[in-house]
């Protein structure tokens, strides 16, 4: 079953001489149960990508599908976790209290949300800061609490825009086994990650995005033999090359 469809979704910023087209004619399908890789070089339309999906902006045309609901139409949010790429948080709460705000509106009945605010601020190691005002977080520490809060409602779906940017290994090895788990239990993820390694380790499948353009999606082992020896080499093959205009 499909989990996530765009069909020829584009986008364009800004009006008259400022008018820029960063997302072009993008067609795409996400299974439900995979651990989706979403990669393209600084600018290419990842997070543009996901913010139509989120419809916190608008295409020019075409449309996105979550399940079986349409973007801008039908009511679908609660099926999604999401981490945008910089979360923001109201900086003089504490993190069980974004948590406990968070579950609340998503429906979370008390005592269940104690329960998963306590498991999951633990899973990610911030158990021992719950009480303290996010303002005094570091950058790694609001990136897992910015996690924290995509999985307090337990979703189908989770669209992570660079889940582990800024995190030290630890952080990226909490996260990567948080995504894994996920995977396990059956969930669709959705990321966007520049750490190729990474992606290599969790995701059935990948789409590379270069300047808004759609240039491949499939399983990583199909283009292995073709671009390159490993994920990094033939992702910077596929961009070199369109970027020389040979993809046209
Ligand atoms: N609000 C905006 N107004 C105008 N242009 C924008 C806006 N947001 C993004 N852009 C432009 O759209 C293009 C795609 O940006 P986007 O943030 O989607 O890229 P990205 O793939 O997420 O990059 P990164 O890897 O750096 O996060 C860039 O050229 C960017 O300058
Ligand atoms: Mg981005």
């Amino acid at each position: 079953m499909t989990a996530i469809q765009f069909n020829n979704v584009s986008k364009t910023y800004g009006q008259g001489l400022k008018k820029q087209k960063v997302l072009h004619d993008l067609s795409l399908s996400i299974m439900t149960g995979e651990v989706f890789g979403f990669l393209g070089p600084n600018g290419a339309g990842k997070s543009t990508t996901i913010k139509l999906l989120l419809n916190f902006i608008r295409p020019d045309q075409g449309d996105i599908h979550v399940k079986q609901c349409r973007v801008g139409k039908d009511n679908y949010l609660h099926h999604i976790g999401y981490l945008p790429e910089t979360p923001c948080f109201y900086e003089n709460l504490t993190a069980s209290e974004i948590m406990y705000f968070s579950g609340k509106i998503s429906g979370l009945k008390q005592d269940q949300l104690k329960e998963q605010t306590q498991d999951i601020l633990k899973r990610l190691k911030l158990d021992h800061a719950q009480s303290w005002q996010i303002g005094t977080y570091s950058k790694g520490m609001k990136q897992r609490l910015g996690l924290a809060l995509a999985l307090v409602h337990d979703p189908e779906i989770y669209i992570l825009d660079e889940p582990m940017s800024g995190l030290d290994p630890m952080g990226r090895y909490l996260i990567t086994d948080v995504i894994l788990e996920l995977k396990q239990r059956g969930k669709t993820v959705f990321f966007s990650s520049h750490i190729l390694s990474d992606v290599e380790k969790l995701c059935n499948r990948i789409a590379i995005l270069n300047k808004g353009k759609h240039l491949f999606s499939g399983a990583i082992d199909e283009i292995l033999p073709q671009y390159g020896s490993n994920l990094e080499h033939a992702f910077m093959n596929i961009i070199q090359t369109d970027d020389r205009g040979k993809n046209g």
